[in-house]
């Protein structure tokens, strides 16, 4: 069987982890795929439980990647990496980021594989990505904004394949809306209703827009509720988080905040909320939101990047101007009273999810690039 080496530099399973979990799973039978990543971690636990097979890398720098005083686990990753690809022989090496393909260009140019780069990234410094998506055989980009961003890094368009995320087929069969587990607009029913806003604690998933328009909703429905879901999870964003937490405690709306941590049981909180709230101005792509969309909850996000090509305004959710506090706040109001506006969000977000984004189409077409690449 064909030989997939996935090279995963994280160990926490943010978005792009889960999404290659998924991916691998799907592929069983086709592809034999071995996962190189860090080892005793969250991710590699994970896959263990699933019985897939793992290579340690080392940990990730406590540092940006980009700091000079990385260097040194650079060559540590790229060393091991030559390593791993040596032993397990792959036919191709699949790069989950930009810089797991960095980490993995060694490897493959001594022991001439092929490179495939799975960009779920719009930033990335220009001459980083020109230089990868040259020597790279493949790219696959998560959004047409993915796909933008390359192209004016000067990636050739030939080059790059946008396949969307999906959504792991378990959770559309459980979640169907019309079996009377939709959310919909009870505020004016019971008076509670739960916005939540799900994501690592970094500085671009802007939680201080949530928070703020959160307490203009908390002063209009006394009954609201906030929930906070993620955490620092890759642990360079420690003063973001403290803003945060600091931000909530002194807000007029702290006894009604709940920061429930990073958590492992997301089906347990996709049943306690009622509308996510994503105001990431630059989201690559945005699981969340196909998730959230997957169990009938309808999604207000920033009407830019992957959000923007998930969601039709007003139909499947709803797309407000980035960074604008008072748009938030009102598509929150909106959703929360009118209850059957709030359903048919709902319903229509969940129709068009489980339509548009299964994690099956996905590797499909990830597996038909697999084929492409190697020339089977
Ligand atoms: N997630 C989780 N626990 C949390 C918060 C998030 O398991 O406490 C998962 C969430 O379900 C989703 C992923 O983390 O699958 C986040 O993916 P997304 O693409 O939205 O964001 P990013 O990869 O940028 O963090
Ligand atoms: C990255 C991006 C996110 C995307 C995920 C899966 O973590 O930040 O937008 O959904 O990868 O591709």
């Amino acid at each position: 069987m064909t030989r997939i080496l996935a090279v995963n530099l994280e160990g926490a399973a943010g978005g792009a982890e889960r999404s290659l979990v998924l991916l691998v799973e799907q592929l069983q039978g086709q592809f034999s795929t071995i996962v190189a990543c860090p080892g005793d971690s969250v991710l590699s636990r994970l896959l263990d439980s699933k019985g897939f097979c793992c290579h340690k890398l080392p940990r990730p720098p406590a540092r940006a990647y980009s700091s000079p005083l990385s260097v040194g686990y650079w060559l540590r990753a790229s060393l091991c990496l030559v390593r791993v690809v040596l032993r397990a022989k792959p036919d191709l090496i699949h790069a989950n980021s930009l810089c797991a393909a960095v980490a993995a260009m060694p490897a493959a140019l001594l022991t001439r594989k092929s490179l495939l780069l799975h960009c779920r990234d719009l930033g990335g410094p220009g001459l980083i990505s020109r230089v990868v998506g040259r020597f790279c055989s493949k790219l696959i980009a998560v959004s047409g904004a993915v796909k933008d961003a390359l192209l004016r890094q000067g990636v050739k368009a030939e080059k790059i394949e946008v396949v969307y995320n999906g959504i792991d087929r378990a959770v559309i069969s459980t979640s169907n809306p019309s079996s009377g587990m939709s959310k919909t607009g009870n505020a004016g029913v019971s008076g509670r209703f739960t916005f939540g806003h799900v994501g690592q604690f970094v500085p671009w998933k802007n939680h201080f827009v949530f928070l703020e328009a959160a307490c203009r909703v908390g002063q209009e429905l006394p009954e609201a509720r906030f929930v906070l879901v993620g955490d620092d999870v890759f642990g360079r964003d420690r003063h973001y988080k403290e803003a945060v937490v600091s931000f909530v405690r002194k807000s007029t709306i702290a006894d009604r905040v709940d920061l429930a941590g990073w958590r492992e049981d997301m089906e347990e909180v996709w049943s306690g909320i009622d509308c996510l709230v994503h105001t990431a101005a630059r989201e690559p792509f945005g699981r969340v939101i196909i998730e959230a969309m997957a169990h009938g909850i309808p999604v207000i996000a920033a009407g830019a990047c992957g959000p923007a090509e998930i969601i039709e305004n007003g139909r499947t959710g709803i797309l407000v101007r980035a960074g604008d506090v008072g748009a938030f706040s009102e598509a929150m109001l909106r959703v929360a009273q009118d209850g059957e506006f709030a359903e048919r969000l709902g319903s229509s977000g969940y129709a068009d999810a489980v339509s548009r984004f299964t994690a099956g189409v996905t590797a499909e077409r990830i597996g038909r690039i697999y084929r492409e690449v190697l020339g089977l």
